[in-house]
């Protein structure tokens, strides 16, 4: 089961504490020591609007060699920005509801394949990463129908993304509903169940149970989670953190799954990161591994 870490993306975008560039270098490289493989770790959005990625053009050449990066890319200005430092894997962003998108990334839905359309085939693109968040509910327009989502999600495989992230943007969602969208994508999804990601926000306290019933219904490609639990998007109210990669990895390792992740190292890289940010620690995982590594 592959884990997308997108703490130093989802992570910190909602921050308000300004976190420089070499120490998110070092988060990097805790969470690479740790284990981890697969990073999003950039946005080339506006930076008025996510002061935290401002950075996402000196970060890149910074990066170690080795592991996967992923960067968030929404226009062709975006894309002109990401090729100039070298940036191979992207991730282009839209959504199952109207509000949504328009307050996120001010176009419609329709509009915003037309912008991905300008540069998801571009020659040089190892990955990309098609991101359909409100996959259950949207804050604006309240529960959104899982026909909807493989629509948009469809549509996004036919531009020429090669994976599928589908967010619960507000973590809400329960197992039930995951069900349910999960019989909607083996109904009716154009790509294969090894291209899609489940990347499930904890607001609620349902991310675990929703990976368990996505476990059970399916051979996915895998799931995103954010070290320490942090995370949030800013045009999304209500939203909380992500998963925690902490949580992930030691319910994936316990349930037979095992990751390539030390879950005592993990916990150390985003203790660090918390004391910057000046938050306590919200994961379970990461407390009880604090806990054993004492
Ligand atoms: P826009 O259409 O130009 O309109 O940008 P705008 O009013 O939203 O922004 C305008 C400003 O952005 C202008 O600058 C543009 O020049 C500039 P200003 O005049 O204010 O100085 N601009 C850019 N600057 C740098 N790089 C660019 C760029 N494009 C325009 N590429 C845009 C549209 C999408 C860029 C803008 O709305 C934006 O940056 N939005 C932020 C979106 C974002 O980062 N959201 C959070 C990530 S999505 C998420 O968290 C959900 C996810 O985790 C999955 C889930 O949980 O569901 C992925
Ligand atoms: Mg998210």
């Amino acid at each position: 089961m592959r884990i997308v870490e997108v703490g130093l993306r989802d992570g910190l975008q909602n921050e308000a504490v300004p976190v420089p560039t070499e120490v998110k270098l070092r988060f990097i490289e805790n969470l690479i020591a740790a284990g981890l493989t697969e990073l999003e770790v950039a946005s080339f959005v506006s930076p008025t609007r996510v002061p935290q990625m401002a950075d996402a053009d000196s970060l890149w050449p910074q990066l170690p060699k080795g592991p996967r990066f992923l960067a968030l890319v929404p226009n062709a200005r975006g894309w002109a920005r990401a090729q100039a430092v070298g940036v191979e894997e992207i991730a282009v962003f839209t959504a199952a509801s109207e509000t949504f998108v328009q307050r996120n990334i001010n176009a419609t839905i329709a509009e915003s394949l037309t912008h991905f359309a300008e540069f998801t085939r571009s020659p040089g693109l190892k990955r990309v990463r098609g991101y359909v968040s409100t996959a259950f509910e949207c804050p604006f327009e309240g529960r959104i129908a899982p026909g909807k989502v493989v629509e948009v999600a469809n549509q996004l495989i036919a531009l020429g993304c090669t994976e599928i992230s589908l967010g619960d943007t507000i973590g809400v969602a329960t197992p039930n509903e995951v069900r349910a969208l999960i019989r909607e994508l083996k109904a009716s999804f154009g790509g294969q169940p090894d291209q899609i990601f489940w990347h499930f926000h904890d607001t609620n306290g349902t991310a675990i149970a929703n990976v368990a019933a996505c476990l059970e219904a399916g051979d996915w490609a895998g799931f995103d989670a954010s070290a320490a639990g942090l995370g949030g998007c800013p045009f999304a109210p209500g939203a909380a953190g992500n998963l925690a990669t902490e949580d992930l990895v030691y319910f994936l390792d316990r349930q037979g799954l095992p990751t390539s992740v030390d879950l005592g190292r993990l916990a150390q890289a985003s203790m660090e990161v918390l004391a910057v940010l000046g938050r306590s620690v919200a994961s379970k995982a990461q407390s009880a591994a604090l806990a054993r590594s004492r």
